[in-house]
């Protein structure tokens, strides 16, 4: 029988989200996440592991036209010593060159379709990665900052501006699109944010607190032990700037990951140690390879960044990354939304869901991001 749990996003209001928008406090019910690959059968010879294996479902439906060619693989990893990287942490790894096409066995490991559970409304969301298109409400109240990212000169006054009233209420917006996105129950959003960067010319783009670039890594901002890592909060990007810009991430859900390190060490037993597994299943993989999913300006992703091996990229263009991120619980808006069955039936199943929820345990804390 499946146990509720509940877990607190807290707000971190960097803009004031009017009370309409719902509860400050997520709820999560979730199902057991599915059970690891017994150790016992997995190709843990690194010479087998470099095509893609099935892992991560990478939905791309609300964006047809741009499926297949928004995806690049990489050759696997690298350290970054070997690389002849600069600025990074020790022990780092980034995506090998060159970049190619995805084989047509290995499009359909990334892309197959799941089959749909019961509960589906309260099922982890750690199992999947999505793109798709913002209105276009959304993207015009930062479209005076859009119109300024195509200077690296004006960054500063990028970030003035998005610190000023006209940068708060076009973030209330972001915000509150991101809310209508989010699980029926769960619309507490953690760290909303419109953030500004130019592009560093290195291969990943994250900066850790010492201000040393990361490499692939793994969040944890609610340190979530390994069996709790897919139901863990995601997170939500959008592309606010005029480049395209990319995720990187290894498509395989991080008990997977940890079972084929277990694996290769010969041991049965899944080591619970979620920092270091992005580095050691890179050293012990360096064939398997990186995805590196091009999200173009104006449109988002939905990713279980506490869940999947990843980092951004965006290329040095002249130009300014600019985008909106935060987490919470979401999912794709729907693509067939708008015809009126499709909305009753969202709708009554997110009644159910909601009856579930409420008869959670209290919540707990969450870890806030410094
Ligand atoms: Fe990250």
């Amino acid at each position: 029988m499946s146990s509720c749990k509940k877990k607190t996003a807290s707000l971190e209001h960097l803009v004031t989200i009017p009370a309409t928008m719902g509860a400050t406090a997520a709820s999560v019910c979730a199902t057991p996440a599915a059970a690891p690959p017994d150790p016992a059968d997995l190709p843990t010879n690194p010479q087998t592991m470099r095509t893609l294996i099935p892992g991560l479902a990478l939905d791309l439906a609300h964006t047809p036209a741009r499926r297949r060619d928004a995806v690049r693989l990489s050759a696997g990893t690298q350290h970054t010593d070997d690389a002849g990287l600069i600025g990074y942490a020790e022990r780092s790894y980034v995506p090998r060159l060159p970049w190619r096409s995805p084989t047509d066995e290995e499009w359909r490991a990334l892309t197959q379709p799941q089959e749909e559970q019961p509960g589906d409304e309260i099922k982890p969301p750690g199992d999947r990665i999505s793109v798709f298109r913002v209105p276009e409400s959304v993207l015009e109240p930062f479209a005076y900052l859009r119109e300024l990212s195509y200077e690296t000169g004006n960054l500063r006054r990028i970030q003035a501006l998005i610190e000023d009233v006209a940068g708060r209420n076009a973030l209330v917006e972001a915000a509150r699109y991101a809310r209508s996105l989010a699980y029926c129950g769960h619309t507490g959003l953690d760290a909303p944010i419109a953030h500004a960067k130019i592009p560093p010319g290195t291969p990943t783009m994250t900066t850790g607190r010492d201000g040393r670039l990361t490499g692939l890594h793994v969040d944890s901002w609610y340190r979530s032990e390994l069996e709790g890592r897919a139901s863990s909060p995601n997170r939500l990007s959008i592309n606010l700037g005029v480049h395209d810009r990319y995720l990187l991430f290894v498509n395989l859900p991080l008990r997977s990951v940890a079972a084929h390190v277990a694996r290769a060490h010969g041991e049965t037993k899944l080591a619970d140690s979620s920092f270091a597994l992005p580095r050691e299943f890179a050293r012990l993989f360096p064939g398997y390879p990186v995805v590196k999913l091009r999200i173009a300006p104006g449109e988002a992703y939905i990713a279980p960044t506490e869940n999947v091996i990843h980092d951004g990229y965006a290329e040095r263009t002249g130009g300014i990354d600019l985008r909106f991120t935060c987490r919470g619980y979401f999912r794709a808006p729907d693509p067939w939304a708008g015809t009126s069955s499709t909305a009753r039936m969202r709708s009554a199943r997110c009644g159910a869901a909601g009856a579930r929820m409420s008869s959670s345990a209290p919540v707990r804390p969450a870890i806030s991001e410094s």
